[in-house]
């Protein structure tokens, strides 16, 4: 078989980010190995070291590079150092939102699942998450995040505001998305909005059953967002995918990952028309960097969707979430997901658990 070749833009950010990355990257290399692929990644700054290093949380050389690449893997940016409530300064996030932007990555696929042996990892009860598996599709480059932005003073009060706005074009190019996905899923989309209140909610609703007319074997549900947060909780199993806009996707995909046990199980794929990017659900966790104690999978599983959507590496992407499984199926556990008592033996560093997933490719070659 002849060596194939992917170009793949890293980066890693700040907090976690760098540690966790270097777990995924070692994944890469393992799994890249077993199928003859060579994953040429090069790094570049995005979020609060790019603003040390340049000013700004999006250099022109990384979305340069970004969008030569084959695909894009992003760590994780933010951190107190940069943290600020002046509207002039440069913020970590905006080398994120900048990127997803610039690239047009309007649907990101949020998959939760709860793997049968992190049932108890959840403060929920076991027969409410096992067997939970859900698709959060959310709307990524509009609502609220790249709606105007501003503080003004109107006689001496401070007053903000930011702008929710969707057309019916962006509603439309998500909803295909929730629908084919769906298709290939259990064929169930629950659409999320808050139509009783919003303009924009009663607009997503409207064009989102326009579109479900053409795919008449898809069950469509609407909720409205309110009410999805707590069926989360109450009753987690009636969903298959959720499609939603951008606020709601963001504040919905944290709460569903108590179902998954911890933030740190999460993984994305943020897609457009051209390059891919792919990044962990979770935060910068600045608390936890550097201690060797953050948990990677939501990084080396967003990499496996990278090999999966990014490049059409089906099978190598099966072979690290297979790797996952059986990792925690024999009972290893990061911090986060550990139980006190019954874990205590089985709790892995960050780069230990790196280590146990490459080992598990590896045996299977
Ligand atoms: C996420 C994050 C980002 C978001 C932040 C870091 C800007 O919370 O990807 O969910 O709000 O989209
Ligand atoms: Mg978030």
């Amino acid at each position: 078989m002849s060596l194939q070749r992917y170009e793949i833009c890293v980066l890693p950010g700040d907090g976690i980010g760098p540690e966790i990355m270097q777990v995924a990257l070692d994944v890469l290399r393992a799994v890249g190995r077993k199928h003859d692929v060579e994953f040429a990644c090069t790094e570049a700054l995005v979020g609060g070291c790019a603003i040390d290093a340049c000013g700004c949380a999006l250099p022109e050389a990384t979305l340069d590079l970004a969008r030569s690449a084959d695909a894009v893997l992003l760590g994780a940016v933010g951190g107190p150092r940069w943290d600020t409530v002046d509207p002039d300064k440069p913020r970590p996030e905006d080398g994120l939102l900048g990127i997803r932007k610039e690239l047009g990555l309007y649907a990101n696929l949020r998959p939760v699942r709860v793997y049968d042996a992190l049932v108890d990892a959840s403060p929920l009860k076991p027969d409410a998450v096992r067997g939970c598996d859900i698709l959060i599709v959310r709307e990524l480059t509009g609502g609220l995040y790249f709606g105007d932005h501003e503080t003004v003073e109107v006689d001496g009060v401070a007053c903000a505001h930011d702008v929710m706005e969707y057309d019916e074009l962006e509603v439309e190019r998500i909803a295909r998305r929730a629908f084919e996905a769906a298709a290939i899923r259990q064929g169930k989309v629950t659409s999320v909005d808050k139509a009783n209140v919003l303009d924009t909610g009663r607009l997503w609703r409207k064009v989102v059953h326009r579109a479900a007319a053409e795919y008449p074997d898809i069950e469509i549900v609407d909720m409205l967002v309110d009410n999805c947060a707590m069926q989360l909780i109450m009753n987690p199993g009636q969903f298959d995918v959720i499609l939603t806009e951008n606020t709601f996707g963001d504040i919905l995909s944290d709460e569903a990952s108590v179902l998954a046990g911890s933030l740190g199980l999460l993984a994305s794929a943020s897609l457009g028309d051209g390059t891919s990017l792919f990044e962990p659900c979770h935060g910068s966790a600045p608390d936890i960097a550097g201690k060797n104690i953050a948990n990677p999978l939501a990084q080396v599983l967003s990499a496996a969707m990278m090999l999966a959507h990014g490049l059409g590496l089906d099978e190598a992407a099966s072979d690290v979430t297979c790797a996952v499984d059986a990792v925690l199926a024999d009972g290893w556990r990061t911090a986060d997901i550990a139980q006190d008592t019954t874990d205590a033996a089985h709790v892995l560093g960050t780069r230990e658990m790196g280590e146990r997933i490459v080992a598990c490719i590896e045996e299977e070659r």
